[in-house]
């Protein structure tokens, strides 16, 4: 039932391109110009007078909050706020019936999350469900909703997962935005088409990077530390590259927006310190030039996550991770693949069990 692959994860790893697919398909009609989520639609003016979106979840799912943060907020130009499920419920957080609360959870399970949508329906609002288990409490408690189409996830360190949610989140981004007259059809158009094509990407990714990534791993066996830094969209991905890392090779890894290691991180880097820095070309790419001097400048050992052709961040880099170029929104899809890989690798080194990492389970369903 694995496929042929040693673990669960590795084979959800793999079936990214299919997965993203599957969650795009019959939502996304390219030529005609439309994404079709009944959902979004049948509600599209608690959408359009929302006066703000709270997302909440926990983990993994609450990186493709955040990612969902940026864009929503860019395409739609409809404030967002994203909470952890367990903060949100117990501060006695301000919620209207002019507020939409989106939950993403693979589960459905997860017990916080759960609580949390309690709160926000007793207090009016309309709650939308970003759900990968059909049928799962979170699923049924909310208003509306759409499902991630990944498949079962066995592994407890998500994968397909989070890059479903990711692409949920652009399409509701592109859907809200079109609609609300945020994003002009021009643009739209070819984002969708962008987006249509993310599958073959991934692909791509997996097919460039695999071998070299088992390879890099092997440095790092030892390690007991790790820093991942990226920008803008890029930033939560790099939250969740650390957590793919400590969740199962059981190494400390924490992700930090690259322009905050100033203010305090830029303290640990020293030749012993290895760091993953996501550098796409479009997304503050000067700026993270300067941030990878800094690094350098402190013998901090540089993984660089950059797009085909980079030269500016390869030259300082120890080891280049090349994924294709694409636009900014849809880079957290095609970086993260590789960090799921590099994690994946790291821990199987160290024999950790991967797909059963101690301590964690896969649907928390204690507060
Ligand atoms: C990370 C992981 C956890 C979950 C979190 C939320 O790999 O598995 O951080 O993401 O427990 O779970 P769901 O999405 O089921 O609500």
């Amino acid at each position: 039932e694995k496929g042929g692959y040693e673990h669960f994860m590795l084979k959800e790893i793999f079936e990214q391109p299919k997965s993203v697919h599957d969650t795009m398909r019959g939502r996304l009609l390219v030529d005609e110009g439309i994404i079709k989520m009944a959902g979004i639609w049948d509600h599209l003016e608690r959408f359009k007078n929302a006066n703000r979106i709270i997302i909440i979840a926990c983990g993994t799912s609450w990186h493709a909050g955040l990612i969902g943060e940026y864009l929503i907020e860019e395409y739609a130009r409809i404030p967002v706020e994203v909470e952890y499920a367990s903060e949100f419920r117990y501060r006695n957080p301000i919620i209207t019936d002019k507020d939409v609360v989106i939950a993403i959870s693979q589960s459905g399970e997860t017990a916080d999350t759960m609580a949390a949508l309690k709160l926000a329906k007793e207090k009016g609002a309309f709650i939308y469900g970003i759900c990968n288990v059909v049928d799962s409490s979170i699923a049924r408690i909310t208003d509306a909703g759409s499902y991630t189409h990944a498949g079962p996830e066995i592994g407890v360190a998500s994968t397909k997962a989070f890059t479903a949610q990711l692409t949920i989140l652009t399409l509701i981004a592109f859907k809200l935005g079109k609609h609300n007259g945020n994003l002009g059809n021009a643009d739209f158009m070819s984002l969708i088409a962008e987006l249509d094509a993310i599958p073959k990407r991934i692909e791509e990714v997996l097919n460039t990077t695999h071998e070299q990534i088992k390879e890099i791993a092997k440095d790092f066996v030892e390690t007991t530390n790790f820093l991942y830094l990226g920008r803008g969209y890029n930033y939560p991905a790099a939250l969740e590259g650390a957590l793919k890392l400590k969740e199962i090779s059981y190494i400390h890894a924490e992700g930090y927006p690259a322009a905050e290691m100033k203010h305090g991180p830029i303290a640990l880097i020293d030749e012993n310190m290895p760091i993953v820095i996501i550098a796409p070309k479009r997304g503050h790419y000067d700026k993270i030039v300067s941030n990878v001097q800094e690094i350098k400048a402190r013998k901090g050992k540089i993984i660089a996550v950059v797009n085909k052709g980079d030269r500016q961040v390869s030259e300082m880099a120890d080891y280049v991770i090349e994924i294709p170029e694409t636009s900014e929104c849809f880079s957290p899809i095609v970086a993260s693949v590789p960090l799921q890989l590099l994690a994946y690798y790291i821990a199987v080194y160290r024999g950790a069990n991967v797909d059963q990492p101690r301590n964690l389970a896969k649907s928390v369903t204690v507060e």
